[in-house]
C-alpha cells in the first residue's frame, strides 16, 4: 500500500476526487493532509475522513526539516501539490526526488509563476485572447510552476467565456485526471 500526502491551501476539491479515487483501490491512500490555512476547507474534509491534517508553521516549513521528517515517517510514498500557494523549499524537493507532483490550471509554460494562482490565471488567459486553456501536472522544482510537465489536457475557450466558467471547465478536467495521474505515477514504480 502506497501512502499520499497532499498539500492544499484551499477548498480541496482534488484532494476530496484523489481521497474517494483511492477509497477501495488496495493500492494507495491518503495519509497525510498539510496546509498553510488553518480555514482552508481541506481540513473540513480531512476530518470527516480522519486522515491525520498539519497546519504548516511557516518558520518551521522554511527552515529545518520538521516537514521532511513527518512525511517521511509516515511513509510518503507521492507528494502531491493540490491548489499549495507556497513555494516548496529545496529540503524538501532534495527529500522526495521526483516524487512531488503540482496542478496547475492553465497549459504551462504559459500563465505560470508567482502570483499566478486561482481567478489570477483564468483572467490572464481570456485578456490574452488565448482559444483553449486546460491543466497541466508537472513535477515540482525550486521555481513556480516549472518542473517537467507529465501531462497536459485542453478545453477550448469560447467568446462567452468568463474566468467563472472557464475555471468550471478547467476543474472538470483537473477532477478526472489528477486521481488517474497519480495512480499512474504510484504503479508505474511498484
Ligand atoms: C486548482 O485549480 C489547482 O489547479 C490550483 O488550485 C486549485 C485548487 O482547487 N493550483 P481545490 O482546492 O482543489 O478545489
Amino acid at each position: 500500500m502506497k501512502n499520499i500526502a497532499i498539500f492544499a491551501s484551499g477548498a480541496g476539491s482534488n484532494a476530496r476526487k484523489i481521497i474517494d479515487h483511492f477509497r477501495h483501490s488496495g493500492l494507495a491512500k491518503v495519509t497525510l493532509i498539510l496546509s498553510n490555512k488553518a480555514e482552508a476547507g481541506i481540513f473540513r474534509i480531512a476530518e470527516e475522513e480522519q486522515i491525520p491534517a498539519v497546519l504548516i508553521d511557516k518558520e518551521a516549513f522554511f527552515r529545518g526539516d520538521r516537514y521532511v521528517k513527518l512525511l517521511q515517517d509516515a511513509k510518503t510514498d507521492l507528494v502531491v501539490l493540490a491548489g499549495f500557494l507556497w513555494k516548496v523549499p529545496a529540503n524538501l524537493i532534495a527529500a522526495f526526488p521526483g516524487h512531488i507532483i503540482n496542478i496547475h490550471p492553465a497549459l504551462l509554460p504559459k500563465f505560470g509563476g508567482k502570483g499566478m494562482y486561482g481567478h489570477f490565471v483564468h483572467e490572464a488567459v481570456l485578456a490574452a485572447g488565448e482559444t483553449e486553456s486546460g491543466i497541466t501536472i508537472h513535477y515540482v522544482n525550486e521555481k513556480y510552476d516549472d518542473g517537467g510537465v507529465i501531462l497536459q489536457e485542453r478545453c477550448a475557450i469560447s467568446p462567452d467565456d468568463t474566468p467563472e466558467t472557464l475555471a468550471r471547465k478547467v476543474q472538470v478536467l483537473e477532477h478526472q485526471w489528477f486521481p488517474l495521474i497519480v495512480e499512474r505515477l504510484l504503479t508505474s514504480e511498484s
